[in-house]
């Protein structure tokens, strides 16, 4: 078990915007909800949030996030961060200091520091940079060993040409890291109270100084600029890509596919250019996404295809169906084996029952549709009164002629037919024609009007 304090009180100047760092979104979550997930992923007993500015934001933000935050006002700096944290960290654990504006570091990665700490030991997440300007240089002594940080605007000539950096991750024992905060001072360049003087303090104390590495340098880097935050997210992009390579699926181009949640895949499933993936999808064996489509929980079963530029949300998809180009559909669209849904077509609160087709311009809500259903074109259920909606059923074999509204509730019986253009307010009865619509006439001898 272990403490998780993330520190999160700083501005974000660089952001140019008026929503806290924290809350700008990698890959469709908020920066510190990557930390905070990475922080639960751990054996996380208590997790503390140090927020400061725009706090409020950033607590209702995460209201729905079982963390405990702390207000930093003013922001003093990173050992004060920690300080305010202190009376919250349960003694008998170590504590994990993360950024909540660095979101990608790797569980894999924390979880090997965390092995390295005990009531004598803590240790440090660090990296060789060629270009280290701006970082906490770690100093090592004769032996090697850590001795303490310095930071860049305290550092001497020779600390400035360290290229071993602080990626401001540790883990330290915690009754011995509250006894160090409480001796920090800002007598510094920045006038700060820095977390970094702990390693210090630490070293005096006869406390020995580990060091882990992430396995890769991206999973440390912070996001302070929109330029930043574009820059991970394409890091990110391209090793969900990676993953989804790893796991047989096949993607036309890995760096244009955008994955904002959990997509899963069975055997051979194939993704074209420009697809967005959002919350949780799950794509089954053999299924095609064609380029350009948005799909947002949604599980499509085997064999489907979905067809260039369709929109999916919320939907359950059979197998083997066809859906698209130009599709849409809404939550709780639900549709069994081998239905077709076409172009134009949206689909909203509804089933549509085993080998049904609407194929072309049509609107289909709040509607259970039965088996072999053919809908034309142009078909609308009308649902909605302006107040209220409605239930529409079509049994199957139903076949609605284009054009047709059906005004809900109604009930089109099984192997009805619908002739075009109909206006249905009231039931259908099951295998009839049934007709609502004006009578066809011809004038004879009619005469187009001529211009005076
Ligand atoms: C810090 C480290 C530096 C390290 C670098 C890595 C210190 C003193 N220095 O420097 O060694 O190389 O990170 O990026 O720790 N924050 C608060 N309250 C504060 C100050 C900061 O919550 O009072 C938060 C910020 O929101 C930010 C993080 O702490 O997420 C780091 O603060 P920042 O000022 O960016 O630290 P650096 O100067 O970059
Ligand atoms: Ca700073």
């Amino acid at each position: 078990m272990l403490n998780v304090v993330v520190l999160a009180a700083g501005k974000g100047t660089r952001m140019c915007s008026n929503k806290p760092k924290v809350l700008h979104t990698l890959a469709g979550k908020f920066l510190i909800s990557h930390v905070l997930d990475a922080a639960r992923s751990l054996d996380t007993s208590k997790l503390c949030v140090v927020v400061g500015h725009e706090a409020e934001q950033v607590k209702s933000a995460l209201a729905n996030d079982e963390v405990v935050f702390v207000e930093q006002v003013p922001q003093l700096g990173t050992g004060h961060a920690v300080q305010l944290a202190a009376p919250l960290l349960d003694e008998r654990v170590p504590t994990l200091i993360l950024y909540g504006d660095v979101p990608l570091t790797q569980v894999r990665t924390l979880k090997r520091l965390l092995a390295k700490v005990d009531s004598r030991h803590l240790a440090l997440l660090t990296v060789q940079m060629s270009d280290p300007t701006g970082y906490g240089r770690i100093v090592r002594d004769a032996q090697g060993k850590v001795s303490k940080i310095v930071e860049q605007k305290d550092a001497s000539v020779d600390e400035l040409a360290i290229s071993e950096v602080n990626t401001g991750i540790l883990i330290a024992p915690t009754v011995a890291l509250k006894k160090w905060l409480m001796q920090l001072s800002n007598k510094n360049a920045q006038g700060e109270y820095y977390l970094t003087d702990v390693i210090a303090l630490a070293a005096n104390d006869g406390f020995g100084i580990a060091t882990e590495h992430p396995d890769a340098q991206w999973e440390t880097l912070g996001v302070n600029s929109k330029a930043q935050l574009a820059q991970l997210e394409t890091i990110h992009r391209a090793q969900v890509a990676q993953r989804l390579l790893d796991a047989g699926v096949g993607l036309a181009d890995p760096m244009r596919i955008d994955v904002r949640g959990d997509l899963t895949c069975g055997m051979d499933v194939f993704i074209d250019v420009n697809c967005v993936f959002e919350g949780v999808v799950h794509l089954d064996d053999n299924v095609k996404i064609g380029a350009n489509c948005v799909v947002r929980n949604t599980q499509i079963g085997a064999g489907t295809e979905v067809a260039p530029f369709s929109h999916l949300d919320g939907a359950i998809v059979g197998q083997k169906a066809k859906i698209g180009p130009y599709a849409r559909l809404r939550p709780e669209a639900v549709l069994a084996n081998d239905t077709h849904i076409g172009n134009f077509v949206e689909v909203k609160k509804s089933t549509i029952g085993e080998g049904s087709k609407v194929n072309h311009l049509a609107y289909v809500g709040d509607a259970t549709v039965g088996a072999k259903v053919n809908i034309g074109a142009g078909v609308i259920t009308c649902n909605y009164d302006g107040v209220n909606k409605f239930q529409t059923i079509i049994e199957d074999g139903a076949f609605i002629g284009s054009d047709s509204q059906l005004v809900a509730p109604v009930t089109i019986g099984a192997g009805a037919t619908i002739g075009a253009g109909s206006t249905v307010t009231k039931d259908a009865p099951a295998n009839e024609l049934t007709l609502a619509r004006g009578k066809q006439v011809t004038i004879r001898g009619w005469k187009r009007p001529v211009k005076r």
